[in-house]
């Protein structure tokens, strides 16, 4: 291995103690991590160690000017009980986007597949096979500089840990849109997974919650009137069978299951436009009964199928679940593929493969 790894074991798993039928997401953590130092462009210490605390400096520049980047992933088993990964390479090339627009380093390709491949080797046991659930991946970056002035940071910790998850919304949601506030505007970090993009929308989803919406449907900040993204996810509306979801325009999140849902639509040859969409189009759409369908895209999200839609005041309630035409079978064909239940004529599932721990754990 070009970056060697350093690994301990946990003396005690924690495995035993994890209600495999109850999970939820984002709450219980694998029993282990995998941890790595940039220091002046030089990649060093990697490591697989026991999940828990980490100690550094409270002056870390990360802490004080949120310098600090992330990537969702999933792992999960086939039948025969191998491990898979779901489309590491399409991550590793945005966590390196995310990485430059934040003057960050780039993490190698080597040490992005290793550290993947040998953690989730290590706790494979963690991956649940009950339906709707995986090990969900959290790689993440942040500066460690310790220096409180403003100045690009040298020194970074690059992580990766990984939590038993169960669906991120159990059930279809109701968004709304905003214009007191904005997400994301051309020239900013909007498409980059930056934590300061989901820190900044915890007002606006706490407002949201308190209305009784589950999530903000994100528009642009000059008409308000372009539809963006769901925050945790990308969005698809399904207008008189032509689906329709917003470009990449640096404002939104390149979604790996966004890519996928237009991959797999088209292939079944459903005319898919990615465009501007506005709000307007859409509730109109909703009005006159063409909207058939709408539905959220994220890795942790899944394919969430929309119930209602409010803007300026305005409800508008989609079809019900049964009778869209394909938010249902998308989200079934993708779990099957990602879980090797279906056949998957993509090639984007690849097994997990040790170079290391397959050998020392002998
Ligand atoms: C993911 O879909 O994995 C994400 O990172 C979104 C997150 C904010 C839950």
């Amino acid at each position: 291995m070009k970056y060697p790894f350093h690994i301990e074991r946990t003396e005690v798993s924690r495995l035993s103690t994890v209600d495999f039928n109850n999970l939820q997401f984002g709450k219980l953590y694998g029993d282990h991590m995998f941890v790595a130092e940039c220091r002046r462009g030089k990649w060093t210490d990697c490591r697989i160690i026991p999940f828990g605390n980490l100690p550094f400096s409270p002056a870390s520049s990360a802490l004080h000017y949120g310098q600090i980047i992330f990537e969702g992933m999933k792992a999960f088993k086939n039948p025969e009980g191998e491990p898979l990964l779901f489309r590491p390479d399409m991550n590793w090339h945005r966590f390196n986007s995310s990485a430059a627009r934040m003057a960050m380093p780039a993490v190698p390709e080597e040490l992005w597949h290793d550290a993947l491949n040998e953690l989730v080797y290590m706790d494979a046991d963690w991956i649940p096979q009950e339906k709707g659930c995986s090990l969900y991946l959290r790689p993440f970056m942040f500066a460690t500089d310790r220096f409180i002035g403003v100045r690009p940071t040298e020194m970074f910790k690059f992580i990766i840990i990984t939590s038993p998850a169960g669906l991120y919304y159990p059930k279809p949601v109701k968004v709304m849109t905003t214009s007191k506030y904005v997400r994301a505007f051309p020239g900013g970090v909007g498409y980059a997974k930056a934590a300061g993009n989901y820190g900044a929308t915890m007002l606006p989803l706490r407002e949201a919650l308190e209305r009784g919406f589950d999530q903000v449907l994100w528009t642009d900040g000059v008409e308000h009137k372009w539809i963006h993204e769901i925050g945790t996810m990308n969005v698809f509306f399904v207008i008189d069978g032509v689906a329709l979801t917003p470009n990449l325009d640096g404002t939104i999140l390149a979604g790996v299951t966004r890519d996928c849902v237009i991959q797999m639509l088209k292939k079944e040859g459903v005319k898919v436009e990615e465009r501007p969409v506005s709000i307007d189009e859409v509730m109109e759409a909703g009005r006159n009964g063409k909207l058939q369908d709408a539905f959220g895209s994220g890795t942790a999200a899944g394919i969430t199928q929309i119930s209602h839609i409010e803007h300026k005041g305005e409800l508008i309630a989609l079809p019900p679940l049964d009778q869209r035409p394909h938010s249902a079978r998308l989200r079934d064909e993708l779990d099957g593929i990602k879980n090797g239940t279906m056949p998957d004529r993509f090639g984007w599932t690849v097994k997990v493969k040790s170079k290391l721990l397959a050998e020392v754990l002998e």
